[in-house]
């Protein structure tokens, strides 16, 4: 049984830690007020003070084909849909509420284009699921540390069943698993105190997720504490989920479970300092510096998701498409060194990164250096080099001063200068 499991874990997220770069989308009522998906709980606004975002919403520019091929144009291989965030409001047209999309000024179901937009691109499909709920009559509100209502006092009578919550959360994840077509990974967040694993009643939710979608992928924030969530412990539970998820942040080295195989994980990262639609936010990274992350993560077995919050209006914004499209004249020409590439057992080189896929070993240069280029340990193991965004050769030549470094080789550049200051790829094929 548990060899199975196993087995059938591996062969699920075979394309996931192929494909190594995806879309993350947060779009909901919030990009209204346009201070970020946490603006509910920040500014305690009670279900009435929100309720003006939910009467006006109505998002006249939105056409998930541009998304789709925005997406596409960066190298991006698979997008991950907020269908619900924890303010509750629902993007797709769900019969458990009315608080949805297809009732609001906008009349869509935004998951329905959003999966039909991003499939006809080839991209894989993604759902963003949240476990906290805003705005549900029965989810816990006073006394919850996020809750907007954290510090009122339930009205005379009230009686919250969180029961009731939950058959609500699993015939929406229900909905989404039977309504929508393939759906290839169900991105559930998240779990804290003590709303988490069987709290949930998370092994029948993803029992049931798998019964309808047994190729499906999930994140491990149904179970976010203890055991639950160490990979590197035997016997998780199912809901322990099929990748990890760092946030925000890049793991010093790649994940490893019980065995030290290598565990499969992704980080997902804003553009600015935001994930919903922020107006006034325009701290943006640059292309390279996501680049250098794709290819950090890469470099250590890992996948990367990378943020975009739309405006009111449905448009991703101008600074976003921008970076993802300059990202793309990248991978358009680079994109050998990431797909199907994963870590290489050679040391982080001095002057970037290495990535590998088979006998094909990639030197991401970051830094020109002077002189030849020193791949250590390489002597005679290189049948030939190649700048990969042209095809043009990089001559393996020993210089005459190199005696002390019999083990190594060396690239003579052919320039003073990188032709490509943010990541220069030579393709190195191993004897
Ligand atoms: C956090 C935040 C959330 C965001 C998510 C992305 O859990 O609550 O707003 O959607 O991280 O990883």
């Amino acid at each position: 049984m548990e060899t199975c499991f196993k087995t059938s874990e591996t062969e699920r997220t075979r394309w996931f830690v192929k494909d190594r770069f995806g879309m993350f989308i947060h779009w909901g009522l919030y990009a209204i007020p346009g201070r970020g998906e946490w603006v509910k709980s920040i500014e305690r606004l009670t279900n009435a003070n929100y309720q003006l975002y939910f009467e006006e919403f109505n998002p006249g520019n939105f056409d998930p084909k541009t998304w789709a091929r925005l997406a596409k144009l960066a190298g991006m291989k698979y997008a991950v849909l907020t269908a619900k965030h924890h303010d509750g409001f629902c993007l797709f047209d769900s019969k458990l509420t009315d608080y949805k999309a297809t009732n609001t000024p906008a009349r869509r179901d935004l998951v329905r284009e959003f999966t039909e937009a991003f499939r006809a691109e080839g991209l894989k499909i993604g759902l963003y699921y949240s476990l906290l709920d805003w705005h549900h009559p029965h989810y816990p509100a006073y006394g919850d540390p996020y809750h907007p209502l954290r510090n009122q006092q339930p009205a005379p009578g009230e009686k919250r069943d969180f029961n009731e919550y939950l058959e609500y959360l699993h015939g929406q994840v229900a909905e989404l698993l039977t309504q929508y077509g393939k759906i290839d990974i169900m991105w559930f967040d998240f779990s804290y105190g003590e709303l988490t694993g069987e709290t949930w009643k998370a092994t029948e939710l993803v029992t049931m997720s798998r019964s309808f979608q047994p190729h499906l992928i999930i994140d491990n924030r149904l179970g976010a504490s203890g055991e639950q969530q160490n990979i590197t412990t035997t016997n998780r539970p199912i809901f322990a989920g099929d990748f990890a998820c760092p946030e925000q942040m890049i793991p010093p080295e790649g994940l490893a479970d019980a065995q030290g195989k290598p565990y499969p994980w992704e980080a997902c990262i804003t553009m600015n300092d935001h994930w919903g639609y922020c107006a006034a936010d325009h701290e943006y990274k640059s292309p390279g510096q996501i680049i250098r992350a794709l290819v950090e993560c890469v470099s250590k077995g890992g996948n990367l998701l990378v943020n975009v919050g739309p405006d009111s209006q449905g448009e991703i914004p101008r600074e976003s498409m921008r970076i993802l499209t300059e990202i793309g004249e990248w991978m358009r020409r680079n994109a050998a060194g990431i797909y199907s590439c994963g870590s290489s057992r050679l040391p982080k080189p001095e002057w970037g990164r290495y990535t590998q896929k088979g006998n094909l070993l990639y030197a991401h240069i970051y830094e020109r250096g002077i002189g030849p280029i020193m791949l250590r340990g390489l002597n005679g193991k290189i049948k030939k080099a190649r700048l990969l965004a042209d095809g043009s050769e990089i001559k393996l030549e020993r210089p005459w001063n190199a005696k002390e470094y019999q083990e190594d080789a060396f690239l003579n550049f052919p320039a003073s200068r990188l032709p490509d200051e943010t990541d220069t790829v030579v393709e190195l094929e191993l004897a």
